[in-house]
């Protein structure tokens, strides 16, 4: 476990406040807000844009590329579309400086921020990150009905691992439904790339580049959630990976006939 390093004093970060810094090779960020202080990894777990550049707002950072917001209490992805929780770090605070130990990543339970630092109280905080319920995970998988363009399950998910591949994975994904349109992803065309490695603990990674109909889709937490449960329900499946992007943009000319048809378009 990493020891604490002294990075700043309290008066060199106003309230509410952050300071971006370099400790060893990790940049991070300490966040000052209502007289405690928090660290989280500079990095947003979307596509890598330096959070420190961002917005500051109660306890929530924005990142400057595309928005996605994270919770500096614990590092929790709070906004699409970052699906990802990116690092907290231990902050206690002793006679006016400020302390960090850094976490290396999210499983390692010995600098979670979960509590904060204050700046008149030294709390040194050694609890694992929890975050919206959960450990590591932003998203919670909700069930769903009402399914009509839905495709059955796939033979791959209660099959043999010899069968992963990317068309069975594509099937899979058609039992995600998308709540407000009542059709499934990949007939709407959000699904674009597909790609199986092997991975050194055994199994195959699934890693999913898919988009939304629109950057704030208020369904996109529950569609990612529900794409990693069935994906990693498959046979030979050991990691599932769903990343947005937002290049190309989804259009209506990314569905499937039998989407439009669903939906009445002509
Ligand atoms: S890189 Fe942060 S929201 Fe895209």
């Amino acid at each position: 476990m990493a020891d604490f390093v002294k990075v700043a004093s309290v008066a060199d970060v106003p309230d509410p406040g952050k300071l971006m810094l370099e400790i060893g090779e990790r940049l991070v960020v300490l966040a000052h807000v209502g007289g405690q202080f928090f660290c989280i990894d500079d990095v947003c777990t979307h596509d890598g844009g330096p959070l420190g550049e961002g917005t500051l707002e109660g306890y929530e950072i924005a990142c400057p590329r595309h928005g996605a917001k994270f919770d500096v209490r614990n590092g929790c992805a709070k906004t699409m579309p970052a699906t990802e929780n990116t690092v907290s770090h231990g902050v206690k605070v002793d006679g006016g400086e400020i302390f960090v130990r850094i976490r290396e990543s999210l499983g390692d339970v010995g600098g979670a921020s979960s509590e904060a630092a204050s700046s008149n109280q030294t709390v040194s905080s050694e609890k694992s990150g929890e975050c919206c319920g959960g450990t590591s995970t932003v998203l919670s998988a909700s069930s769903m009905s009402g399914a009509t363009v839905a495709s059955a399950c796939s033979a791959a998910t209660a099959g043999d691992a010899s069968q992963l591949c990317e068309d069975h994975v594509r099937e899979e994904l058609k039992r995600v439904i998308d709540p407000e349109l009542f059709v499934n992803i990949v007939d709407l065309g959000l699904v674009y790339d597909i790609n199986l490695s092997p991975i050194p603990e055994g199994g195959t990674k699934v890693k999913i580049d898919m988009t939304m109909t629109s950057p704030m889709c208020p369904a996109g937490p529950q569609l990612i959630a529900q794409c990693k449960q069935f994906v990693g329900q498959m046979a030979g499946v050991g990691q599932v990976e769903v990343k947005i992007v937002m290049d190309p943009p989804w259009t209506p000319e990314k569905m499937t006939d039998a989407a439009r048809d669903h939906l009445g378009i002509f």
